[in-house]
């Protein structure tokens, strides 16, 4: 008994110190080979994972360096994997045009192994540079509570069920959702086996259920042919991946963009002023692109983006690759957090941590900047910038305007302003930590 306790404990004394070993040969070597340095972790190969897991945001805090340094001053490693956190907005422009550092092959362990693609299909997104994934270069009921001439709804729920209907019966017609009602509940608590069916059954049926596509949905099956892929099912995980980020982006950005007018004092006022001259008497839109142009509610989105994105566009490393001095290794893998180039005082001047709504279109004084909105960079960059970016601002801006416009919105009695969930996972916009209750009330009769 005491020899098998004995065997277990050189085992285990063994199996530690060769995982330190390990550990400090790795550091080491990292040292000589020019990597970023890496940040201070007590268990080896664990490293900074249980960390991220909990506080992301803390995480990308620790990692950047003083202001005036180029570059983040260390990286990590999460459960053995090295990884580079790029936050100076200069050096994120060099990983977004390194050829060397590849997004693509990422996208496949995500919607690749999550909706099922078949290997063939996989093969066509990762080699065909070109595909459809990068040539996108285009740009429910509720029970709400019936007051005087308005309603008292939950902000959240709201903002994203009538964009999300409205955005899906444009992309895809209605009979999507004559197929699934359910479809963007279900989209919500992430049901995979629902999105197959109601999206293979619509393009099995194309001819009378696809009638009212949008045009991206019917070139996919063309493009997806041309390389090589002619499965329905691969088309529909294609399509269906596609009005997946139709949906994750846009309604948290409209619901932001609504909270922040409905709360900054005056703010609503302003913009229905200024974006008067694109309704007629009737209070219909006649002039979308003014509406959408106009400079004080595209200040107020891009504040709202500034505030709210948390995209963290990530990259793997080809090959190895020399930015801003130091040696990004093959392997690796690079993140470049939206957030730290967002709050970097240095871009965007003391006030950096308020929300101004005129930040873009401030003349500069009393020490404030005029913020550049090209430096508002939500939807990531390079090959994987994001293709739907031109659509998702005439979206949310559209939807917003023409809304304020028609009518009040106010927080209820008691509402909880909620904050951003800055440690959960995004695709690019924050979910809030709570949803609101506010009174919309129309303002004309
Ligand atoms: C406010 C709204 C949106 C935000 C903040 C946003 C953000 C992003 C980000 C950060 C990426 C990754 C870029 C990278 O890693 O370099 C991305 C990729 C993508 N987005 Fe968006 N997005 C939005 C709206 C949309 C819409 C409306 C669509 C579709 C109509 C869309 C379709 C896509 C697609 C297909 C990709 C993958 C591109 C590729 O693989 O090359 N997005 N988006």
């Amino acid at each position: 008994m005491s020899t098998t306790v004995d065997a277990w404990v050189t085992i285990l004394v063994v199996g530690i110190g060769a995982i330190f070993a390990l550990h400090h040969r790795r550091n080491a070597l990292g040292q000589a080979l020019n990597e970023p340095p890496i940040l201070s972790y007590l268990i080896p190969f664990v490293g900074h994972a249980l960390w991220y897991r909990r506080r992301s945001i803390e995480v990308y805090n620790a990692t950047r360096g003083p202001i005036t340094e180029p570059i983040a001053k260390f990286s990590l490693t999460l459960m053995g994997q090295r990884i580079y956190i790029v936050t100076a907005s200069k050096d994120v422009s060099v990983v977004y045009l390194s050829k060397s550092l590849l997004f693509t092959l990422l996208v496949l362990y995500g919607p690749g192994s999550m909706f099922d693609i078949s290997k063939d299909g996989r093969d066509m997104i990762a080699y065909d540079y070109d595909g459809p994934h990068s040539s996108l270069t285009y740009q429910r009921g509720r029970q709400n509570q019936c007051i005087p001439r308005g309603m008292k709804v939950l902000l959240h729920d709201w903002a994203r069920t009538i964009l999300g209907t409205a955005s899906t019966i444009v992309m895809m017609g209605p009979p999507i959702l004559e197929e699934e009602p359910n479809l963007l509940d279900y989209n919500w608590q992430f049901n995979a086996d629902v999105w197959t069916s109601s999206f293979e059954r619509v393009y099995r049926d194309s001819k009378t259920k696809q009638k009212d596509v949008i045009w991206w949905v019917e070139a996919l099956p063309r493009m997806m042919a041309e390389a090589g892929t002619t499965a329905a099912h691969d088309i529909s995980a294609g399509t269906f991946t596609i009005w997946n980020a139709l949906q994750a982006n846009s309604n948290p950005a409209s619901f932001w963009l609504l909270l922040q007018i409905a709360t900054f004092p005056g703010l609503a006022d302003r913009i229905r002023k200024s974006i008067t001259t694109t309704f007629d008497s009737n209070e219909k839109v006649v002039d979308v692109e003014l509406l959408v142009n106009d400079p004080l509610l595209r200040s107020t989105f891009n504040e709202t983006l500034r505030t709210f994105s948390s995209s963290m566009c990530t990259r793997l490393v080809m090959e190895d690759t020399i930015i801003s001095d130091y040696n990004f290794r093959k392997g690796a893998a690079v993140k470049c957090p939206i957030r730290p180039q967002h709050w970097d005082a240095d871009i965007w001047g003391p006030d950096v941590e308020e929300f101004v709504p005129d930040r873009s279109i401030r003349e500069p004084a009393n020490g404030l900047i005029r913020g550049d909105a090209k430096l508002v960079r939500p939807f990531g960059g390079g090959v994987s910038l994001c293709p739907g970016r031109f659509f998702a601002s005439y979206e949310v801006l559209s939807f917003v305007g023409a809304l304020l416009f028609k009518y009040d919105i106010k927080l209820a009695e008691g509402a909880n302003v909620p904050r951003p969930d800055l440690n959960a996972p995004t695709l690019g916009i924050s979910s809030p930590l709570n949803d609101v209750e506010v009174i919309i009330i129309k303002r004309f009769k």
